[in-house]
């Protein structure tokens, strides 16, 4: 347990550009389960974790998180660049880039910009960890839906990277969360927080 592999990087080379694809993947840059908010919620959390395994591991992913966040900005830019004018037009791409033109900026693909709102960090190990292994999920989940929606091999090899990474990032907040409570009074139903209440 807790022999942690990080895998920061995998090589983005997209031969074709296509901002319709940019369109959602830019949600897993700035949206509501991105690659920023996990990084900062992660790195965030990681100072009132109370035992050093738990803020290795918050750590270790958040950095990690912020390595897949450059990868996710790299698809969105080999996306987007040398678009004409007549390709924006014909993706359905005139919101985002009336408004950024080809920059890549923290937005879901809603369009709502990124916002600390969408993450939390509660200063309590047993609800930080808990959302953690949401906040995976949710990650796994729209990366699904982004491959359910895109066909191009060279954007979904690197999506199903960062999907695997998702899976993997969810069995250690799990096993984290057995962790704080092993740790933890099992006894005290409600698993008081030793980083608070001593
Ligand atoms: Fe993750």
């Amino acid at each position: 347990m807790f022999v942690y592999e990080k895998k920061l990087q995998y090589p983005v080379r997209i031969a074709n550009p296509n901002p319709k694809l940019a369109a959602f993947i830019i949600s897993q840059y700035g949206g509501p389960d991105g690659e920023l908010g996990a990084s900062l919620r992660y790195l965030s959390q990681r100072y009132t974790m109370p035992y050093p395994e738990l803020k290795a591991l918050l750590t270790d992913i958040g950095v990690e998180e912020l390595g897949h966040l450059e990868m996710v900005g790299t698809i969105v830019h080999q996306l987007t660049r040398n678009m004409t004018e007549q390709e924006v037009k014909d993706a359905g791409y005139e919101a985002y880039f009336v408004d950024h033109t080809a920059g890549v900026y923290p937005t879901a693909a809603s369009g709502f910009p990124w916002n600390a709102a969408s993450m939390a960090v509660k200063g309590d190990l047993i609800a930080d960890l808990t959302e953690d292994l949401a906040a995976e999920q949710k990650a796994r989940v729209t990366y699904d839906n982004i491959l359910r929606l895109s066909d191009d091999p060279d954007v979904n090899d690197v999506i199903k990277f960062l999907r695997a990474r998702e899976i993997v990032h969810f069995q250690r907040f799990g096993e984290g969360l057995r962790l704080a409570k092993e740790k933890m009074d099992q006894k005290n139903l409600y698993f008081v927080n030793p980083s608070f209440d001593q």
